[in-house]
């Protein structure tokens, strides 16, 4: 009985770390996959920084294994690139893997991709989607180098959207595209955090045909820059949260549709390690199992519809990435189904994450929503608070020739 209650099409996050194989300290497949469900998210890409980094055949095909009948949501794992593995890069199945990710600046993990000649091959010859992480080097080095010699290493968290500034994503990001523009290749930007990035998209294509698209991330339209008094590294990522105002441009940009796809970045990281100074402090944080009722929460205060949510969290990724049979309620596609009870008032806290990592950057945060209950393939994996332990999780396929 879903009285009340409205029924969506499972959420598909494009943009997460689950961290198995080689840093299962931080999060698994099974406990990021639980607390995804727990969300309303049914399907997820997860990114290549894993330990071994996937940018072999090889060890994408082991990661691959290691996932197997052990994830409660939908899978699908990136290939990696690197400044020397094209030949890898070309032996990608489209039809099995969803993309290809490129670090053009550095983040967790070390997957740095800097050399201008290999960007410029791989942009000419794979015919994968390529989806990028962009904050520009030097910049960023030069920046931190600046206020390391005035603080040490205990630089203010405040500081981070000013080291990993906007002038750091733009001059990455206007570059990738110009690259793309140039070669034809199929560009998706991960996680845009400024307005002034926002110039570099065009609202005027129909997702269909675009062949440069965008992504934001929950804690860019939920976070600013004037949070990082109270919440402190906790709120670190990369790219930075950045002003007021570069939040309130990419809610426009969602509006307008010049942002295609919302995504987490999912990114656990262990108390310990985010409790440190704030060069030894990794960024990001986990976000799998709020990202939907975060917007539920937006669509309460009328600041976006739920038609909109849905598109940009279940209808826009799987168009984008061209997944088989997911993404939409429709006859003869896969159930990946959630209930949402959208009058349910309850808090973030420590007995309701389901993060390995065991915190929140939204703890303490009353919502107005809740996700009662997810299906995946069919299969009732979540109900009223409790995940049922069946590993319903199919690996994603996409409509594409081999
Ligand atoms: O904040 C971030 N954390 N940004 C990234 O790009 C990587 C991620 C991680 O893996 O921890």
């Amino acid at each position: 009985d879903a009285k009340g209650k409205y029924l969506l099409p499972g959420i598909i996050d494009d943009q997460v770390h689950f961290r198995d194989p080689g840093l299962t300290h931080k999060g698994d497949i099974e406990s990021e996959s639980r607390a995804a469900v727990a969300g309303g998210v049914t399907s997820y890409i997860d990114q290549p920084n894993t330990v071994p980094h996937a940018i072999t055949q090889e060890l994408l095909a082991q990661k691959y294994q290691n996932a197997a009948g052990r994830s409660y949501a939908n899978y699908s794992f990136m290939m990696g690139g690197t400044n020397d593995n094209l030949d890898e890069i070309l032996k990608t199945n489209p039809r099995d893997v969803a993309g290809l990710k490129l670090f053009l600046g550095s983040s967790t993990g070390d997957m740095l991709v800097d050399s201008s000649a290999a960007i410029e091959s791989i942009f000419t010859h794979t015919p994968l989607l390529i989806a990028v992480h962009c904050e520009d080097e030097t910049t960023v080095k030069n920046n931190l180098a600046h206020y390391k010699s005035q603080f040490g290493d205990d630089i203010p968290v405040a500081y981070h959207p000013v080291i990993r500034s906007e002038e750091a994503c733009y001059l990455s990001s206007s570059k990738t595209v110009a690259l793309a523009k140039k070669t034809g290749a199929r560009l998706h930007v991960f996680h845009i955090s400024t307005a002034k990035e926002l110039a570099l998209f065009d609202n005027s294509i129909p997702l269909a045909e675009k062949k440069i698209t965008a992504e934001v991330c929950i804690h860019h339209l939920w976070f600013s820059d004037q949070d990082y008094a109270s919440k402190g590294n906790f709120i670190k990522w990369n790219p930075a949260v950045k002003t007021a105002a570069d939040r309130e441009a990419l809610w426009k940009a969602v509006l307008d549709d010049t942002i295609d796809v919302i995504a987490t970045d999912h990114a656990p990281h262990t108390l310990a390690e985010k409790e440190q100074v704030y060069t030894k402090a990794p960024s990001g944080g986990p976000l799998v199992q709020h990202s939907l009722v975060v917007m539920l929460e937006a669509v309460r205060e009328g600041r976006i519809s739920l038609e909109k949510v849905v598109q940009k969290m279940a209808h826009n990724p799987a168009q984008l990435f061209q997944i088989e049979k997911r993404g939409f309620i429709r006859e003869g596609y896969h159930a990946d189904l959630v209930l949402v009870d959208c009058n349910s008032t309850w808090t973030v806290d420590a007995s309701n994450i389901l993060y390995k990592c065991g915190w929140s950057p939204l703890e303490g945060t009353e919502f107005h929503s809740q996700i009662t209950h997810t299906l995946v393939n069919g299969i009732l994996v979540y109900e009223n608070g409790k995940v049922h332990e069946l590993r319903a999780g199919q690996r994603l396929l996409f409509n594409r020739n081999e």
